[in-house]
């Protein structure tokens, strides 16, 4: 593009990210004004329009838009013996070891590769910060005690279980404990059957559940990426054991093809190839459950992790959930004349890491003709702001008039804005900072001058967030230009009809 330069695009560190969010409104530290909670965020009015979109177009792609699929929105509270049917109770644990002097507590796989401090007895006794794994290289000794404050001993490991717990109703008892939730999978296997019937849904069919889950994270942090409380999205899809189905054990054909979808979908909505990666578990890494997990790693600006898992749980969870409670969990095979506990491909996104990805993906700097111009390069369907109206005076009563009339009309279908707290030039660079994809601005020309019996031309320049290209065209047409261009028209075909001219 002609004057631009990319400076940055890729990868974005965190503390760009983290910097960007809290000062465009997209997510703040939890209870900021007394001092934070640990590792909890609250999303900002463009945080929280940016999270609806990613999880409109989850429901609208993997659910609204398939006849093989249904969704749900079950209570965070479950019977408690959900967790001990699932495993939950007995195995979702971390290791964890404590200082016997600070009293910090750590994940024992994680002590080695934190930062740790020294009292060096070569140096007499100078305290050192030395970097993660590490020998002083004063003394040559390696971390033996609390890698924080560096004296204290520290325990054997121990097993931590991360659900949090609560209590139901008036009586703090052993009875009445609960938990929240630490995953939205087990609702979609404890109503199996009610869907199954009201449903009447055969196999292989999917249930999706969005919602908040809580993990008691031993060591959260990263921002969004690791927190105590987040949001998924996953997918319970059963299929049925005894089907093949391209010659394939059904579960395994299925497991692929979800790997597949999920990818191409991070990939439709913006995140690039070359930063998606597929990773298997190995045999000793996978869940109780699993016959075989394949996560999609991302290269996050901490470095390549996992973005989500899809994991294959076999008949693992509704054998579980029929045992605990008594009830048949199975599915009547009308071919077979048989009964089957169908198997499950689950594929588990977090939504919180999704918004993540997408805005690091996004995230770009560039040089417009010697400036620097930071631009989110979010698909339109995910911009949390489709059209900014801006006036381009502010003094002139019948442009201002005009601006919040088009803003008024555009907002019945899209989340539009109308600003004009500043010039033009940065105005529209504050638009191109949270990503929104296009700009209308009502000049004098628009609304003529009423003083000297000039009439306006009723047309508004609109401008391309990521070509910076502009087009002058009608009031009236603004809702089907708009419409084409969200819809994932090109700039280029839907504006060639009109007056195009490139931003000064
Ligand atoms: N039902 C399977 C399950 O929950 P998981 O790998 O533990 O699997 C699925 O979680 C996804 O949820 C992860 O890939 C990640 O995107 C997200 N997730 C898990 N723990 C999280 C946390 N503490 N903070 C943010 N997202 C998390």
């Amino acid at each position: 593009m002609r004057g631009r330069d990319i400076l940055v695009p890729m990868p974005v560190t965190m503390d760009t990210l983290v910097s960007l969010c809290k000062r465009r409104g997209f997510i703040f530290q939890s209870s900021e004004i007394y001092g934070g909670t640990g590792s909890c965020y609250d999303y900002g009015p463009l945080g929280v329009e940016l999270k609806q979109n990613i999880k409109r177009l989850l429901w609208r792609d993997f659910v609204q838009s398939r006849a093989d699929m249904v969704g749900i929105d079950a209570s965070i509270l479950m019977h408690p013996t959900v967790w001990k049917a699932s495993g939950h109770l007995d195995h979702f644990t971390d290791p964890m070891v404590d200082c016997r002097e600070c009293k910090l507590r750590f994940r024992a796989d994680d002590v080695d590769t934190l930062p740790w401090t020294h009292y060096c007895p070569a140096t007499k006794g100078n305290k050192f910060t030395i970097p993660p794994g590490e020998p002083c290289s004063h003394c040559g000794a390696r971390r033996t005690l609390c890698p924080d404050c560096g004296k204290g001993l520290l325990t054997a490991p121990r097993q931590f279980n991360l659900m949090f717990k609560t209590f139901m109703g008036p009586v703090e008892e052993d009875a009445s404990v609960a938990y929240l939730r630490p995953e939205t999978a087990q609702a979609m296997f404890v109503n199996f059957d009610n869907v199954l019937q009201s449903m009447r849904m055969k196999l292989p069919f999917g249930i999706a559940q969005a919602g908040r889950s809580f993990r008691n994270e031993i060591t959260p942090g990263n921002f969004i990426f690791r927190t105590r409380e987040f949001e998924q999205m996953e997918i319970e899809y059963f299929v049925n054991p005894r089907d093949t189905v391209e010659g394939r054990p059904a579960d395994e054909y299925w497991h692929d093809r979800w790997i597949a979808d999920c990818m191409a979908w991070f990939q439709r909505y913006g995140l690039r190839e070359e930063n998606l990666k597929l990773r298997e578990h190995d045999k000793d890494e996978l869940s109780h459950y699993s016959k075989r997990t394949v996560d999609i790693d991302y290269r996050f600006p901490i470095g390549w992790s996992e973005l989500m898992g899809i994991a294959n749980r076999t008949d693992f969870d509704l054998k579980q959930h029929a045992k605990f409670s008594g009830k048949s969990l199975t599915y009547f095979d009308e071919e077979r004349k048989e009964h089957v506990v169908p198997y499950v491909v689950e594929p588990a996104m977090g939504v919180d890491r999704a918004l993540l990805a997408f805005m690091a993906d996004a995230y770009v700097e560039e040089e417009v003709r010697g400036e620097k111009r930071v631009v989110l390069r979010f698909h339109p369907e995910l911009a949390p702001v489709k059209v900014a109206v801006l006036p381009l005076l502010k003094k002139r009563d019948e442009i201002v008039r005009r601006a919040r009339a088009i803003r008024a009309d555009l907002a019945k279908q899209w989340r539009v804005v109308y600003d004009d707290t500043a010039a033009i030039g940065r105005l529209y660079r504050r638009q191109d900072e949270v990503g929104t994809p296009y700009c209308v601005t009502v000049d004098v020309q628009t609304v003529g001058d009423s003083e000297k019996g000039e009439v306006g031309d009723g047309k508004v320049t609109i401008r391309d967030r990521d070509s910076m290209e502009q087009a002058r065209v009608p009031i009236d047409a603004l809702p089907a230009v708009f419409h084409d261009l969200l819809s994932g028209g090109v700039w280029a075909q839907v504006t060639a009809r009109f007056e195009r001219q490139i931003e000064k």
